[in-house]
């Protein structure tokens, strides 16, 4: 197959790509390991920042986000067993959107194939090469399945990007200059339950059994996460016994009461801090997860995969458009500093708000006056405001 740009993975930063491309008559094809179902009901995160709604109200996208979507113009910091309301609108004039990442993908894959997109899915990446040159190769196996070997193809294209998320074949196909990890001794325990919302606000709670953040789907789905072992198994947690834990580390004083209702997913959500540098090799592109991966706390993912594919579109249409390569040559350092102050701004609000296990009270104690310095001083709320609802798109 012959085509301009080859995308490999097809969520929500992959198919965002594919779009703009395609709306720039750039012609390419994204090739998916998963298939539509699966990624469909993948429960991922769910704020997105004002220039990601942008990105998907503005460009033809038809994204129910402007009518489905949820405007937020601030949280809730709970510590202490108090609440102290952030006002984001006030603080920086500006909002955030609840709007689930599944929904943002579904978006744009009736999107792609509205507009005649070529979006193969359970099509695993087998190879890519010839990343060097100006000719770079995708290879694939569409729709093989336990006997069935599939059919193999071939992708050659003008740029390939990798948007495969944060296990990337392709980040693994090349040497990167250097690698930035950082683990946490600790998951979170996600759910989704019928209840009705508990406060009008997320709620983000730091408690001496740990964090705890409240969030929403729905009127009548909640969505909510607290801090856990890595190793935590979802069986060995009934219902009563998750909301005893929830309750317990949002109880206070004030009374607050958590809304509860049945339960009907739970999960355990890996945690880590990565950074691949650079985000390019030759005329591979790596893009969202695939080349940084944040911690969930504050909701940066799928808001820095969207601006790494707006940084990286106009670099490849600008290669198009013009013939150089200066664009595409800056792109790993463009998105780099975005992706640099998301990473401090996640490991920021992370290390404020759990408790790490067996950690000396010090640690502990200090983090409720690290909490305490931002809430009580209106430029530290409005620091975390400024990072929370997201920094202009370049
Ligand atoms: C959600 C997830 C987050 O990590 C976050 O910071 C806020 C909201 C969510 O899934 O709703």
């Amino acid at each position: 197959i012959k085509t301009r740009v080859g995308i490999v993975g097809g969520g929500p930063a992959g198919l965002m790509l594919s779009h703009l491309l395609a709306s720039a008559g750039i012609e390419n094809i994204v090739v998916e390991s998963r298939d539509h179902e699966t990624i469909r009901t993948t429960h991922r995160a769910g704020i997105l920042e004002a220039g990601s709604v942008a990105l998907l109200a503005d460009t033809g996208v038809d994204s129910r986000v402007s009518t489905h979507g949820d405007e937020h113009a601030g949280i809730d910091l709970r510590f202490g067993g108090e609440s102290h309301p952030l006002d984001f609108k006030d603080l920086v004039d500006a909002t955030v959107t609840l709007y689930a990442q599944n929904e943002v993908f579904v978006d744009l894959a009736a999107a792609r194939a509205r507009d005649g997109g070529d979006v193969r899915y359970s099509a695993e990446v087998t190879d890519v090469w010839d990343l060097e040159t100006g000719a770079p190769k995708i290879g694939f196996v569409q729709g093989g399945d336990g006997d069935d070997a599939g059919t193999s193809c071939e992708v050659h294209a003008d740029i390939v990007v990798g948007a495969d998320g944060s296990r990337s074949f392709c980040r693994r196909a090349v040497a990167g200059e250097r690698e930035y990890k950082f683990e946490y001794p600790f998951a979170w325990f996600g759910i989704l339950a019928e209840a009705p919302k508990s406060a009008p606000e997320l709620i983000y709670a730091n408690s001496p059994s740990g964090f705890a953040l409240i969030s929403q789907r729905s009127e009548s789905v909640q969505r909510m996460y607290f801090q856990c072992d890595p190793a935590e198994n979802v069986d060995d947690w009934s219902e009563d016994r998750i909301w005893s834990e929830l309750a317990g580390r949002v109880a206070g004083p004030d009374g607050f009461e958590l809304k509860t209702g049945p339960i009907f997913d739970k999960t355990v959500l890996g945690f880590r801090s990565f950074v691949r540098e650079p985000l390019s090799h030759g005329r591979l592109f790596l893009a969202g997860d695939a080349g940084h991966t944040v911690p969930p706390t504050g909701a940066k993912g799928l808001n820095l995969a969207l601006a790494d594919v707006k940084i990286l579109f106009e670099a490849i249409d600008s290669f198009y458009a013009t013939g150089s390569d200066a664009l595409l040559d800056a792109y790993s350092d463009t998105a780099l500093r975005r992706v640099w102050k998301a990473q401090n701004f996640s490991s920021w609000m992370t290390s404020m708000l759990h408790t790490p296990p067996g950690q000396d009270p010090f640690v502990a104690r200090r983090a409720l006056g690290e909490l305490d310095a931002v809430v009580s001083s209106r430029y530290g709320r409005q620091y975390l405001a400024e990072s929370y609802t997201g920094w202009p798109h370049g």
